[in-house]
């Protein structure tokens, strides 16, 4: 795994999305993005969208596939994952709406979305990389604390922290669904690139979990222990919980030229 301990939220989306940029850059215009909602990523989005603009990336004819969706919000509620996906990430960065998947949380098919989503991933050959944010609790996707860490896309119940995180964005905190679909642990281990990205002290225990902890159920982005290829953007609030940050941030600096993001 690697770690980045970046200056703060803004430098988190610029090395982020340069290294989002490099693999799209070497898998070119078909490329499979796995995307994820919430505050983490909309810095490095930003960012990605500025380098489609300059003309460095091209992402018109790329795939995209959420990685979850709250049970019983119809797709064009304005606070389900597919309004949200469909406002920070589709529209600012070009993608063809036709290519962009997100998990089917209509009530009616819940029992069929998962393994309807699984082939639809498998059909497009797999994610090239996966943009991840992080839980307070240390999920992923809405992977809760004591998930499988094999497990594939389906039916989850959120933790009652993770309601009370989401409350902001609705009405009223009962609001909040209770249920949702997300791609499992093992689905989003298969991804060939993972990009994790936090900001903010709130996340620090997390991320400290997640990097330095024991792979545990009890923080599921733990699992990414696991996975050749991970890099971990932190900020120095979500980082500071970290242990061997002299280290992170020695083997940064160390790094040969051609390898370093903020020279792209
Ligand atoms: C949400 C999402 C996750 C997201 C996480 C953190 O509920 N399901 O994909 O990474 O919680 O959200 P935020 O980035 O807003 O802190």
């Amino acid at each position: 795994m690697e770690v980045i301990i970046c200056r703060d939220e803004h430098q988190v989306g610029v090395l982020s999305a340069a290294k989002i940029a490099h693999i799209a850059v070497t898998i070119g215009p078909g490329i499979v993005l796995g995307v994820a909602t919430g505050s983490s990523p909309l810095a490095t989005y930003n960012e990605l969208k500025r380098l489609t603009q300059r003309g460095h990336i091209r992402l018109g004819a790329a795939y995209a596939f959420a990685l979850d969706e709250y049970v019983g919000l119809p797709a064009d509620h304005p606070l389900s994952y597919h309004e949200e996906i469909r406002r920070t990430v589709a529209e600012p960065l070009g993608l063809d709406p036709i290519r962009v998947y997100v998990p089917d949380g209509a009530l009616s098919g819940l029992s069929t979305a998962g393994q309807r989503y699984e082939d639809l991933i498998r059909s497009v050959g797999g994610i090239d990389v996966q943009i991840l944010g992080l839980g307070e609790n240390g999920h992923v996707g809405f992977n809760e604390p004591t998930s499988s860490l094999t497990s594939r896309t389906r039916m989850k119940t959120l933790a009652p922290s993770t309601r009370q995180a989401n409350a902001r964005f609705f009405p009223n905190p009962d609001d909040v669904p209770r249920h949702c679909v997300t791609q499992g642990l093992g689905t989003i281990m298969e991804a060939r690139n993972i990009v994790l990205v936090a900001s903010g002290e709130d996340k620090a225990d997390a991320v400290a979990g997640v990097i330095e902890g024991p792979i545990s159920a009890m923080c599921p982005g733990s699992v990414l222990q696991m996975h050749r290829n991970t890099t971990v953007f932190v900020d120095e609030n979500a980082a500071s919980q970290l242990t061997l940050t002299d280290y992170y941030k020695a083997v940064y600096d160390d790094l040969p030229t051609w390898q370093r993001l903020d020279l792209v």
